[in-house]
């Protein structure tokens, strides 16, 4: 199986080292504009490969798509992180170009590949994709809610004094500070739900700080973050290739789900070797219904800035 990695920054050289490190595929290509960089990236992390034990072979490309050819799955993440203080909605005037024209080339050499959108913002570049390339909805796929999710998980683990193997919880709706909605009432600790440990402000801190999850690490570190973004996306790419029929939540082409029509949000899929396998619809309560619709109007809105 072949991945490509389009970008060679933080977050598509964690994505690349993660997936080798799991060692499940047996070629990524890294592919990014700067000269020799990608190469860099691949030969550097090759060089740990006898030292954490993997197979997989990582190479380099300066912009050569032909070096992609019949990848299986492709992962966009290019373009530029925010800034301190900027949102993800900020980037769409740079990013939308620069994603538009990675997808049609990913596609000129691997007309099969299922696509991961990780550039921001993420909804509407995945929307963004679907309308440049006419691709299948089960093709597309933006990865936001299996970030989202983890650092939902990493803050009820910290509220609850627990485990992260302790917990479980997932966010749906957009991939922005606003738009989150992680699914408090439906989070658990070892299937039981957490508002038998946690108070009501304590369950609203958690909430808050899941959302705001991205936007605090842009300002401890100057830029955005990576580990957790790579991780998510090499998790995803895993369920492709192993056809795992793992579920998590990402933004995909809606028709009607949830309510919703014409517009990528995230909502929990299961993912296989077909992309996007199944939308498995679950139910909602009023509150986190009225907090999807909001968040969609949210989407929707960045959308409307598209030049499509
Ligand atoms: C983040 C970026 C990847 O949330 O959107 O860290």
């Amino acid at each position: 199986m072949k991945v490509t990695v389009v970008g060679a920054g933080a977050v598509g050289a964690s994505c690349a080292e993660y997936i080798a490190m799991k060692n499940f595929a047996s070629e990524v290509v890294l592919l990014d504009i700067k000269e020799g960089y990608a190469e860099g990236k691949a030969m550097d992390l090759m060089q740990t490969a006898s030292l954490m034990g993997f197979d997989t072979k990582i190479t380099g490309s300066t912009n050569d798509y032909g070096k992609t050819a019949n990848s299986d799955v492709a992962v966009i993440t290019s373009g530029i992180p925010r800034k301190p203080g900027m949102t993800r909605e900020e980037l769409i005037g740079i990013n939308a170009g620069i994603v538009k024209t990675v997808a049609t080339s990913l596609l000129e050499h691997s007309p099969n590949a299922t696509i991961i959108v990780v550039s921001n913002p993420m909804d509407t570049m995945t929307y963004l994709v679907h309308k440049a390339t006419g691709l299948p909805k089960n093709k597309i796929i933006g990865m936001g809610g299996a970030l989202d999710s983890a650092r939902f998980k990493y803050r009820l683990a910290e509220a609850l004094g627990a485990p992260i193997s302790d917990v479980d919880g997932m966010v749906i709706g957009g991939h922005s500070d606003v738009g989150m909605v992680p699914l408090i009432g439906h989070a658990t600790r070892n299937s039981v739900k957490v508002s038998e440990f946690l108070s009501e402000e304590k369950m609203e801190w958690v909430v808050e700080e899941t959302k705001v999850g991205g936007a605090t690490l842009t300002k401890l570190l100057g830029t955005s973050a990576w580990y957790a973004p790579g991780a998510a996306v090499s998790s995803m790419v895993q369920a492709i290739v192993c056809d795992q029929k793992k579920m998590f939540p990402c933004s995909t082409m809606l028709d009607g789900e949830y309510g919703l029509s014409d517009i990528c949000i995230g909502v929990p899929v299961i993912l296989g070797k077909d992309g996007i396998e199944q939308i498995v619809e679950i139910e909602l309560s009023d509150a986190e219904k009225a907090k999807m619709q909001e968040s969609a109007e949210g989407v929707k809105k960045t959308n409307g800035l598209l030049q499509v």
